[in-house]
């Protein structure tokens, strides 16, 4: 899939802009602070609604303006779609695809899919397990979007539980809806489970190829969806899983009680990463870091391509000139395929890419200053 257009106002500190992005390798380069960053942010936006470094959406309208726009043209294979979002520091979002309003975000998530390699995400592998569930949500997100109204259900009824936890001291009659909302929660649990278990499964095979890959069979990588401890296979069907995730909240719930907080459930899962049958988390190194990250990104890339048969838009951020020159040789061969987009402030970059994709004549390079794009 490609971007063939991009509009924004007011989004951010960028000036109104159209852009033609090239369906190859797009380079964004200028000195800090420009924009840049800002640039790749909009596009993940159209993607699934939320920025990956925002957590209002008012951040991301311009200071002093009332709302921002952001548009894109996405083209498939199959046909081309228009995805467009207003969004006002005030009041609420409106979403549409073709000029159609989109009632949930389910109904426009992942019509453009993207892959976002940024320098935060090197703190993927040896941070907090949130890390891991919110870069697994939103590659799943993107691929299976019923996926993200689970979680918003999901999400609620912990809100809602939580709630229960803190409060019953001062209205115990609060208590009686518990079982019922743990119920639920349990119920929602048992249908997410098996999405989040089918990605890492297919994700496991496709990072394990790329880290062999970079590594040249020098190490093996492998990843273990982990969830709640009484279920053994998270591949079992949801029934089973219903079964299992009730009897883990009944042996939990004195604890809950007596923590004020939720103990019980897939908003605890893990995905357990392993180099050399070693836990990442606790024994790698920076290089073997750095490697294990870009395999998960280039594997969920392989991943969509395997799903969809298009391969996702791929954002670079900032993360390219920091690559070693066998990591970067290795990303600019694979990527030969699809439309990326690249940021940096290194010039060299440019030259280098240009020279790397000579001859297909599909590079497109932009330059950002003061929030305007030449
Ligand atoms: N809502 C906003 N309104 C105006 N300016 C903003 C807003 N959000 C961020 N900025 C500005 O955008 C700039 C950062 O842009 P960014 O894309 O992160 O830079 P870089 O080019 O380094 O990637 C900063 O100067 C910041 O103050
Ligand atoms: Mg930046």
């Amino acid at each position: 899939m490609i971007v063939t257009s991009l509009s924004l106002e007011q989004f951010r500190n960028l000036d109104s802009l159209h852009l033609t992005p090239s369906p190859g390798v797009n380079v964004i380069y200028g000195e800090n602070a420009q924009g840049k960053t800002n640039l790749l942010e909009s596009l993940y936006y159209l993607s699934l609604f939320s920025s990956f470094r925002a957590s209002h959406d008012r951040e991301l309208v311009r200071l002093g303006a009332e709302s921002a726009l952001l548009s894109a043209s996405v083209q498939t294979e199959e046909r081309e779609r228009v995805i467009s979002v207003c969004l006002p520091v005030s009041g609420r979002r409106s979403i549409t695809v073709n000029r159609v309003r989109a009632a949930r975000k389910a109904d426009a998530a992942g019509i453009l899919k993207c892959v976002l390699f940024c320098p935060e995400d090197l703190t993927l592998i040896r941070g907090a397990a949130s890390l891991r569930r919110r870069f697994l949500d939103d590659a799943i997100s993107q691929l299976w979007p019923n996926y993200l109204s689970l979680l918003s259900e999901y999400q609620k009824l912990y809100q809602h539980k939580t709630r229960i936890l803190k409060d019953y001291h001062e209205a115990p009659s609060l208590l009686d809806t518990l079982d019922d909302f743990s119920a639920r929660m349990c119920s929602v649990a048992a249908s997410i489970i098996p999405y989040r278990e089918r990605f890492c499964a297919m994700l496991a095979k496709a990072a394990a190829a790329e880290h062999a890959a970079i590594s040249s069979g020098q190490e093996t990588l492998s990843l273990t969806y982990e969830t709640v401890s009484t279920i053994p296979q998270p591949g079992l069907p949801p029934p089973r899983l219903y079964e299992l995730l009730w009897q883990h909240y009944v042996s939990h719930k004195a604890a809950e009680l007596a923590s004020g907080s939720c103990l019980s459930g897939p908003h605890k899962d893990d995905l357990l990463v392993t180099i050399n049958g070693l836990p990442a988390k606790l024994y790698a190194s920076q290089g073997q870091t750095r490697t294990a990250v870009l395999s998960l990104k280039l594997a969920q890339r392989e991943l969509y391509f395997q799903q969809t048969g298009e391969y996702p838009i791929l954002l670079f951020d900032d993360v390219l000139s920091e690559l070693d020159r066998g990591r970067q040789e290795y990303v600019l061969r694979g990527i030969g395929r699809g439309q990326v987009f690249i940021t940096t402030c290194e010039p060299d970059l440019c030259r280098e890419l240009a020279w790397e994709t000579e001859g297909s004549g599909q590079m497109g390079v932009f330059h950002v200053k003061h929030g305007s794009v030449f």
